[in-house]
This record gives C-alpha cells, structure tokens and sequence, in this order.
C-alpha cells in the first residue's frame, strides 16, 4: 500500500512538494512524482508536513477506568490530535508496576494500532513511594518500558528517589517526577495566589513543586542521572531549569499545552474542568513558560491527557478530579500560544512536539527527519484551519476538555504510523 501527501510544505518552508510513502517509509519527495498505481492520494494543498508527534505524558486509564477512556478510544484521540507515539502513566488500577501490566498495555496498543502506545512502568510499587518496582523486569519485558514515573504522585522521600535515580541510570532508563512536596500542597487544589484566597479555594503553591524540582536536579547530579520533570508550571521552575542546565546537569523537562494558554484567572465559576494538578497558575508563570519553551530551556510539549467522566468533574471545584483532556487540541493550543506570536516556527514545532520528545526516551523511529529512507511517522497540519472545540465530538470516552466552545487555530488533517493513515479529516479510517 502506498499514499501520496500532495501539495505539501515540510516543516512548512519551501515549495510544494509531493510526497510518496511507500512500505511504511518515505520513499521519495518531488515536486511531481504523478500517481502510482492503487495509491492512495492525500490532497494537502499548502499544508503544513511534520514528523509525528510524540507524547511523554498521556492517561488512558486501561486497566481500571475503562469508563473514561481506554486505550482504543485513546489511541483514537491521539491519532486524531498528530500523534504516532504516546507514553501511557502508570497510575492505573492495578498500578503499572509489574511487566504484567505494562507489557498489556503495549500488546493492547499493537492491537489497536493507531499509534505506539509506550507504557510507562511506576517507579515505586502501587505508587506508594517506598518500595522500588523491578524496573528491570519491565524493561526488560515486551514492552521494552524505558520511561519510569509515579506520575499524579511526587516521588517524595529523597532517599527513594535518589535510589531509583541510581538504579535507573544503570539500566539506561528515564526517570519522570511529578515534581510536588506533598506536604506542601496537603488538601490543595489550585494556586496559592490572590484568586484562591477571594475564591475561597485551598492553594498549591509554587514551592511545593519549585522545591522538589531543586531537590531533584541536585540528585540526578550526584548521581550522575538523567531526570526529566513533569509538566513544569511555574516562571521559578524555569529559573531551576536554566540553572541545572548551564550547569551541566541531565534534565529535561515538558510544559501543557494547558500551562502554556490557560490561568487561574479561569477559576471564578468554580467549573471543575479547570482543576489540574499541577494547577493553572497566574498569567506571568504562563508568559514565562511560553519564552522557556522557545529559549529550549523547556525541552517540550506533553499533553497530561487527563481523562474524567461527567459525574467526577460536574460537581463542587475541591472534589472535581483534577486532569483536562489533551491530546485532540494539544498542537492547536501551541498554535495558538507558540506560532500565531511568532515565539516558534513551524520547525519548532516538529522539534518540541516529535524530536525531543522522541530523543529524551530514546525512540530510534520517532521524531526523525523528513527525507527519503526514514520511516513514514507523519502528520499533516492545515495552518488556515480554525475549529470550535466541542468536547462531546472528541474521539476521547471523556469530555472534560478546558477549551470548550473556543476556536482554536490550525487542525490536523492526516496522521500517518509507518506509511499507515491512522487519521484523516478528523476521522478514524475504517
Ligand atoms: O491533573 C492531573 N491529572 N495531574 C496528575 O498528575 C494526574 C492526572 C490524572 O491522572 O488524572
Ligand atoms: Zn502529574
């Protein structure tokens, strides 16, 4: 089977092209390569062609919350918002933390087949944060997990964090902290700041994550370690990254599509969509995450697809579920707050949505260059497109989204897994 992507632009620069995917990889780019037999054609005329995206933080609830998403309808989500690779969290029920369950999240994804569904395997048993899994095992397993995380949880105690910092350098695998000193942020659930304290709402202040972020980089140092931080939200965590950074220290880190656009100036109607952990913060911390991104000192876009039902978020704001859905609006958002301001190119995007991603885990298929011979993990973007968000028209089994009803910029129009399309005009193929 082969599909030809006509009329468009790689990485949005240059002339029109034409672009032949043959055998799951590219097999030639041109500017007119006529119509090979039993081709399929994508007609893409000045579209946007990117490397696919690569997600490092998604829920999909498989095993234990299948009522909110599962990984065929969020594999679904994910092709439909450009992504050919997604890294599943380990707080589900049971908890990631055994190859038992990691390795059937990968078989389920390989059956689903709409994007690379990666488990990520729990650093601590159960997420309690005491008792180191067998990360070994898990790599080790089919899945191969290479990324391990407590995420929805902060690995808290210094002395666990810093054996699994140590056991997971040996074994050449990434540790991701959900970066919260929970006894900072006990009862919390939004931003310490002045529209909490006239809202009546218990804050999370910024040094409950700003500190463990400290803490970490200064143990990953240590140890010699690589580190990468969850959803980083706040204009002091930006200043930590710089520092860790310049001193040669191993840490990456990812920023929400939620974190980029969206502050706590949104919690006056008390509607539990817009509770997230970390929370939405104040406009600055936003502004700062925006120029941390296109300085690079944030290494990339992670969605925190967060799936909750109905019944979980319509209720009073402290019992909502914290947790926005990501994956269908994440590359407008970026859109909206990164390119529309001239703050990235599309080129940046390719590179914090697909390449570093892809480089920070070490996915050898991912994220790689548009050029003939590299495998056909791609998506195509029309840059003039303008949608309105409907959270009950996502893929997702959910529809807590936080954009409903906006018009958001630019829409994905095709997504390609090794020369397969897994998405085509907001449609799953059948
Ligand atoms: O808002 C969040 N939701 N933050 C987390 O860390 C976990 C996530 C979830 O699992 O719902
Ligand atoms: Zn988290």
């Amino acid at each position: 089977m082969s599909v030809l992507i006509r009329g468009v632009r790689c990485y949005g620069e240059g002339d029109r092209v034409e672009v032949l995917v043959q055998d799951g990889q590219i097999a030639e780019i041109g500017a007119d390569l006529g119509t090979p037999a039993g081709c399929d054609v994508v007609e893409a005329p000045g579209q946007v062609l990117l490397p696919g995206f690569v997600d490092l933080h998604t829920h999909l609830r498989e095993p234990g919350r299948e009522y909110t998403e599962d990984i065929e309808t969020g594999s679904a989500a994910a092709a439909l918002g450009g992504y050919t690779a997604v890294f599943a969290m380990a707080n589900t029920d049971p908890v990631a933390d055994s190859p038992v369950v990691t390795d059937h999240v990968w078989q389920r994804g390989r059956q689903v087949g709409l994007v690379d569904v990666h488990p990520v395997g729990a650093v601590t048993v159960g997420l309690g944060g005491t008792q180191l899994t067998e990360m070994g095992m898990m790599a080790a397993g089919a899945a191969g997990v290479r990324m391990f995380s407590d995420d929805g949880v902060c690995v808290a105690d210094p002395l666990v964090m810093r054996r699994a910092l140590e056991y997971a350098t040996g074994l050449g695998v990434l540790i991701a902290q959900h970066a919260e000193e929970p006894r900072l942020t006990v009862g919390s659930v939004a931003h310490e700041g002045p529209n909490a304290a006239r809202l009546g709402l218990a804050g999370w202040p910024r040094v409950a994550e700003e500190s463990i972020v400290a803490r970490d980089v200064l143990l990953a140092r240590d140890a010699g370690a690589r580190l990468h931080i969850c959803h980083a939200s706040t204009a002091g965590t930006v200043e930590l990254l710089k520092w860790a950074k310049a001193q040669g220290i191993s840490v990456t880190a990812e920023v929400t599509p939620h974190h980029l656009m969206l502050d706590d100036s949104r919690l006056a109607d008390y509607d539990g969509r817009n509770r997230v952990n970390p929370p939405l913060r104040e406009a600055a911390d936003a502004a700062a995450l925006r120029q941390a991104l296109a300085d690079g000192v944030i290494d990339c876009v992670a969605t925190d697809h967060a799936p909750h039902a109905e019944h979980e978020k319509a209720c009073e704001f402290a019992v909502a579920r914290p947790g926005m859905l990501g994956l269908e609006t994440a590359l407008s958002v970026v859109v909206a707050t990164m390119v529309a301001p001239g703050l990235l190119s599309w080129r940046d995007v390719a590179r914090v949505m697909s390449e570093r991603p892809a480089q920070i885990v070490g996915l050898p298929d991912q994220g790689r260059p548009l050029e003939v011979g590299e495998p056909a993990n791609l998506t195509v973007v029309d840059p003039e497109a303008s949608w309105v968000v409907a959270g009950d028209r996502l893929a997702s089994r959910s529809a807590n989204t936080p954009y409903e009803a906006m018009t958001l910029p630019a829409a994905v129009t095709a997504t390609l897994l090794r020369g397969r399309v897994t998405a085509r005009d907001g449609k799953i193929p059948a």
